[in-house]
């Protein structure tokens, strides 16, 4: 979580850490803050607790501090409420050195018994803060910055990506990271460090990957990049090929709103050319037959949404490999002593590639000796790159806290792979492989036609919106599809929902539905549509009020019986999910609008989780 930036140019530094702050501000916005070195000024710090407009309206775009080094930082509060004193940078006690800090330092509280020992005086409760002050008391001591950041990093634990400045030096801002995003940006009006490319996308797209252990130093002609040790590195730089654009609202209400209309395009950039000659090709990933047969285990390791994909995975991967699919949570994976050897196959699915559980799982598979294989959307994110392989959902950048499009996309690339792997198995049943491809292939026109509906998903928000709990019911592929529905709804919406299996109803949950509780019953399961529509019975019986979603096939039956229905073309059986999630993921979205909701920025919620 938090975003942080830096640049050290030509040109003045705060518009431009302002505006990078704004492209980032979905990985947390509790609170901003800049600060900027000028050779008048020395460095001048301003942090606002809230939405970055504030730090807008506080600097006055940024005109208020001159000077052409600085660095930012929008922030999710982890150590200490989201206030002004917690913002970030924070400052040395003499005033010389700013600090702007993504992680989480384990070790703090005993650095700051020492420091506060010193006689050191603090003015904040976050972790960072004790890293500017050894920092400082480090460079009182020795006098090199340079030094001092190695001294401190020597000496903390914890996670970090850091941009420095120091009233001192004039042309240069130093970095490090250690599992927290950070890259260094080569633009023509100076250089950047940032947490995230589309945070400089307006101004370079020649980039490098900061490595763990890495320092570098950003100068407006220059970015020197050292190991820990002091060593100069060679880093490659690569080229990021995203549409600014595509980060940018482009007149849409919401980027939630964008993204779910962008679905059809993304699944279609993923999985077209991916398909060739009638088979599945996959770049970055091959196996052989042998070493699929030999695989002891699968595992699908994620987060939230990315975890749900796995849920719809196992189902259809289950059908087409005929073998065990274990679908694990990231945070769980590690804990949980997972029977990883050297012919398992773990897949990490991830959006960011920076999910930190995500991370910790993948690395805790490789220690395990497994062969790893990274599912994720952003190009180069330090999943991508500590993964045996990678294979990358092309759903461009994804902004809106709550997925939409990242989903979709590792639905279908997700299907491919299992695709390709059945097919080396020899397991997919006759005829089967050609009808999903057919189905992948129609998906995006389907996705449109689910689409179509915004009007009618309007009116269900509106009808729907001021239920204070809501049960999202299904089977098999349904209920997989109902995690992400339910999450969808909970998250932006903040209404208590709850996803079930309809079988495990009436081993209890059937107790909390009342008169008017609100059920979302999903029925586009074709071979459980019958028990699918016994369970709407039940729960009709007991007083619910039940929306129902299913397929052109079942809609007669449907609308006979249920309050209100959501019709989706029907495609085949495994894809159906990629069209059913489509009118929840408006449902959630005109819910939340109904509601008053911050719809791209929930609350207490950020994009990229970069802590445990
Ligand atoms: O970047 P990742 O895909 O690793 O993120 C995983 C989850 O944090 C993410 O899917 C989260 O659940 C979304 N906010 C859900 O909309």
């Amino acid at each position: 979580m938090c975003g942080i930036i830096g640049f050290a140019g030509r040109v003045e530094a705060a518009p431009i850490l302002l505006e990078g702050l704004s492209r980032m501000e979905y990985r947390g916005y509790d609170s901003a803050g800049i600060a900027v070195r000028s050779d008048n000024w020395g460095l001048q710090a301003k942090k606002a607790k809230g939405r970055l407009e504030a730090l807008y309206g506080l600097t006055h775009g940024g005109a208020d501090l001159d000077g052409p080094l600085g660095i930012g930082h929008t922030r999710w509060a982890t150590h200490g409420e989201p206030n002004d004193c917690n913002a970030h940078p924070h400052i040395s006690e003499d005033g010389r050195i700013a600090l702007v800090h993504n992680g989480i330092i384990e070790n703090y509280l005993e650095i700051k018994e020492n420091l506060l020992r010193k006689g050191i005086r603090f003015t904040s409760d976050t972790d960072t803060e004790v890293v500017v002050q050894l920092l400082g008391y480090h460079y009182q001591q020795c006098g090199s910055m340079l030094e001092a950041v190695g001294r401190v990093l020597r000496r903390i634990e914890g996670s970090y990506a850091f941009g420095i400045i120091c009233s001192d030096y004039p042309n240069a801002l130093i970095a490090a990271r250690k599992d927290s995003p950070l890259i260094l940006g080569y633009g023509e009006n100076g250089n950047f460090i940032a947490s995230d490319v589309t945070a400089i996308l307006k101004y370079t797209r020649d980039v490098s990957y900061m490595e763990d252990g890495e320092i570098a130093v950003v100068t407006a002609e220059s970015v020197d990049v050292f190991d820990q040790e002091l060593t100069p590195l060679d880093k490659k730089r690569c080229r990021v090929d995203w549409d600014v654009s595509a980060a940018e609202k482009g007149g849409y209400p919401h980027f939630m709103f964008k993204e779910i209309l962008e679905q059809p395009e993304a699944v279609r950039k993923t999985v077209s050319p991916r398909v060739q000659n009638g088979r599945v090709a996959l770049d970055g990933f091959s196996m052989t037959a042998e070493e699929v047969r030999n695989l002891s285990r699968i595992y699908i390791v994620a987060c939230g949404s990315a975890y749900h994909v796995g849920v719809v995975c196992k189902y259809i991967w289950e059908r087409l490999l005929r073998r065990p699919v274990e679908v694990c949570l990231a945070s769980e994976f590690r804990y949980s002593a997972p029977l990883v050897d050297r012919n398992s196959l773990v897949i990490i699915i991830s959006q960011s590639g920076e999910t930190l559980d995500s991370m910790a799982a993948l690395r805790e598979a490789k220690r395990l000796g497994g062969r790893t294989l990274a599912v994720v959307n952003v190009v180069g994110s330090s999943i991508a790159r500590e993964a045996d392989s990678v294979i990358y959902t092309w759903a461009g950048p994804e902004i809106a806290v709550a997925t939409t499009k990242a989903y979709s996309t590792q639905l279908v690339l997700m299907d491919l792979i299992g695709l390709y792997l059945g097919d080396l198995l020899g397991t997919v049943p006759g005829g089967e492989y050609e009808a999903i491809l057919k189905g992948l292939a129609e998906l995006p026109d389907k996705m449109r036609a689910c689409l179509d509906q915004i009007q009618e998903m309007q009116y269900l928000g509106s009808r729907y919106f001021n239920h204070d709990s809501v049960f999202f019911i299904g089977r098999n592929l349904d209920y997989a599809m109902g995690l992400e529905a339910s999450l969808k709804l909970k998250e932006i919406s903040y209404i208590h929902s709850e996803a079930y299996a309809s079988g495990e109803l009436k081993h209890g949950t059937i107790s909390l539905i009342e008169e008017g509780t609100l059920v979302v019953a999903l029925g586009t399961h074709a071979a459980l549509f019958d028990k699918a529509m016994s369970n709407v019975v039940e729960v009709k019986a007991r007083g619910a009020e039940v929306l129902a979603l299913t397929t052109e096939r079942y809609r007669e039956r449907m609308e006979k019986i249920a309050d209100a229905a959501i019709v989706v073309p029907d495609t085949h059986p495994i894809l159906q999910p990629s069209l059913g999630v489509i009118p929840l993921q408006l449902f959630a979205y005109y819910v939340a609008l109904q509601r008053g909701c911050d719809i791209d920025k929930p609350r207490n919620l950020a994009k990229s989780v970069t802590v445990e």
